[in-house]
């Protein structure tokens, strides 16, 4: 798990595609990970890079398979202009192959995606989503299902820091120029 410096020094191996394929992973696939993906396809937009990174997200639990996101996390996504879409699905280890990076939104995420990873062959596409923060000192995306509605704000806040922080780091360390 990284440090900035091999952060950066994967992230220019594993993105040497033409297109990067991103995956936000949280447990249920209802709070976290849906808010990562809507607000960097947002950002992604705004830069004009839709032809060249691609967004998903899935949970390492399978209770909320099929469930539209969380009502009290699209609210607050909404609040700040994120529309949230999609339905639940469980992280699985094609994954590993479809996707150039794979963004863990805790410490207990991180260890369920690579479980099936034994050989860890794909170990290098995964990070913890706060590794790419500026702002917030935090080292995880703290879980908000059980708590309030400062909580589901405080996931958006820190998100749109992973996020800008993320898209910075791919687009510095690939030349890719946009619509
Ligand atoms: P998420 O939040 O992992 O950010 O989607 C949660 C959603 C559901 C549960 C826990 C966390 N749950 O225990 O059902």
């Amino acid at each position: 798990m990284g440090g900035c410096f091999s952060v950066a020094g994967t992230l220019l191996r594993t993105c040497e595609v033409m297109t990067c394929k991103l995956l936000f992973v949280c447990l249920g696939n209802i709070c976290r990970s849906p808010s990562a993906e809507a607000i960097m396809n947002s950002l992604i937009e705004q830069k004009g890079l839709t032809q060249q990174i691609s967004c998903d997200s899935a949970g390492t639990g399978a209770y909320h398979v099929g469930s539209p996101p969380d009502r009290r996390m699209t609210a607050a996504a909404k609040v700040q202009g994120i529309d949230l879409g999609g339905k639940a699905r469980q992280f699985n280890s094609t994954d590993f192959e479809q996707f150039d990076l794979i963004l863990a939104m805790d410490q207990e995420n991180y260890r369920n995606i690579l479980l099936p990873d034994a050989a860890k062959a794909y170990r290098h596409k995964v990070f913890l989503m706060c590794d790419f923060c500026t702002r917030h000192p935090d080292r995880e995306v703290p879980d908000p299902y059980y708590g309030g509605a400062e909580g589901f704000n405080y996931v958006i806040d820190l998100l749109k820091d992973a996020c800008e922080g993320l898209l910075d780091k791919i687009v510095g360390d690939r030349v890719l120029v946009g619509d």
